[in-house]
């Protein structure tokens, strides 16, 4: 499309960008939507016909996540929008690759989204991966209450939470690290004098709480947020979620897939979140250098394809470099073929190299996989609703 103009948007483009919002996804007519808006015009890439009107945008977020221990930058697409008389010219495409192109000058290594179709995204190259199950529980599923030494929080969670978090969420790859982005979560959770809300500190665990009344359907507990960093934690947090008894017959948490809540309930109480995220790696080089190496001898080389963003298509091989990974681009032999949806699940932790394969995402040998999945160090995908963005 060479009759288009592409750029990021300002102050003067609001009315535009409203408008055309307005048609695809619409949204609360205030003063705060407006501000909000006006505060993420410089992040929202714009294209532009010939009389200068804006036919299609795409928001790019900075973010920071933690992929096997380590903190990287994530931009978090969203609100990709094409008004209904530019469709299908292929403008769409052109912003989400301009967003990874200006992503990867930054050196921000992965992006995330949440997919309208996760086919439209699968064909750029972005991957679904599993995030969380969301419960809804008889309150003795959390076993039986018991005393712990919870400390309620009065004051601004950011300030009492934020470190604990860090501690719990190292443990996950692609969840938010919570420390960069268009807003803060925390401030959404705060609780608010007159809800029934609240907020714990358990040391190795917190909780934030609310109480709702579901009228016929008794009282639930909701946790509105949660994470554990130990089992001493997790076992602490559920034992305070038990001590509802009697106030709440229900609760509802949301857990990692992999959270022994999930393996015995999921199949009686799990809700649908829609919340389906899908990932993608930017730059190969950047989101595959810098992990804590093991000891590897033979480097084995593997071919990436990727026809969206074919800086990260060749030969690869992932070295040891003074303890950490690094990814240079080779003459040898490949002997693995992945599509680069390949890497987010198994960086990620999110499917072993045999289900990769199966997927007909990876062909040759399974070396080279298994090398890339060890970069998860065992860790699996968690990505809270609450950092929706
Ligand atoms: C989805 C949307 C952004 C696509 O915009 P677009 O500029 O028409 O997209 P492109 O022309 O770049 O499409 C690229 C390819 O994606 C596919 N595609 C386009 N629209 C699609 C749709 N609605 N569903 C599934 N695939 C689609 C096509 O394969 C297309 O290639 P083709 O035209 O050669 O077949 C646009 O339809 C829209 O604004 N929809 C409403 C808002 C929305 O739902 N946004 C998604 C938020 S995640």
């Amino acid at each position: 499309v060479s009759d288009v103009n592409v750029r990021y948007l300002g102050s003067a483009d609001l009315e535009a960008y409203m408008a055309l919002r307005e048609h695809s996804f619409g949204y609360p007519d205030d003063d705060e939507t407006r501000t909000r808006f006006l505060e993420r015009l410089p992040s929202i890439v714009g294209a532009f016909d010939r009389d200068g009107r804006l036919v299609a945008s795409a928001s790019g977020f900075r973010f920071e996540t933690h992929v096997g221990g380590r903190a990287q930058g994530l931009l978090g697409i969203a609100a990709v929008q094409t008004a209904p008389a530019a469709r299908r010219r292929g403008l769409a495409r052109r912003l989400i690759r301009r967003l990874l192109q200006d992503a990867r000058q930054q050196g921000i290594a992965w992006s995330m989204l949440y997919p309208f179709d996760p086919d439209f995204y699968a064909r750029l190259g972005w991957q679904s991966l599993p995030s969380s199950v969301k419960l809804r529980l008889p309150i003795a599923a959390c076993g039986a209450p018991s005393h712990v030494d919870a400390h309620p929080i009065q004051g601004p969670l950011r300030a009492a939470l934020a470190p604990l978090y860090q501690r719990c969420v190292v443990g996950w790859n692609f969840c938010d690290a919570r420390t960069a982005g268009p807003w803060d979560g925390w401030d959404d959770l705060q609780p608010v004098p007159g809800t029934r809300s609240s907020a714990y500190d358990l040391g190795e665990a917190y909780l934030v709480l609310r109480l709702r009344d579901d009228g016929a359907d008794g009282t639930t507990l909701e946790v509105r947020d949660q994470s554990w960093c130990s089992a001493a934690g997790r076992s602490a947090a559920l034992a305070l979620v038990a001590s509802y008894a009697g106030q709440a017959e229900w609760v509802e948490l949301e857990v990692p897939r992999d959270d022994p809540l999930a393996w015995s309930w999921s199949d009686w109480y799990a809700r649908p979140t829609r919340g389906t995220r899908m990932v993608r790696a930017i730059d190969v080089g950047t989101a595959l250098t810098g992990f804590d190496a093991q000891q590897r001898s033979d480097p084995v080389a593997f071919e990436i394809v990727d026809p969206f963003a074919a800086w990260n298509a060749g030969t690869w091989q992932l070295e040891n470099d003074a303890g950490v990974t690094r990814l240079c681009a080779t003459q040898l032999q490949p002997r693995a073929r992945l599509d680069v949806r390949a890497l987010a699940l198994l960086v990620g932790g999110a499917a072993s190299p045999a289900a990769v394969q199966r997927a007909g995402l990876a062909s040759g040998e399974s070396a080279p996989l298994r090398a890339l999945a060890a970069l998860a160090g065992g860790r699996t995908p968690h990505h809270a609703s609450n950092d929706r963005f």
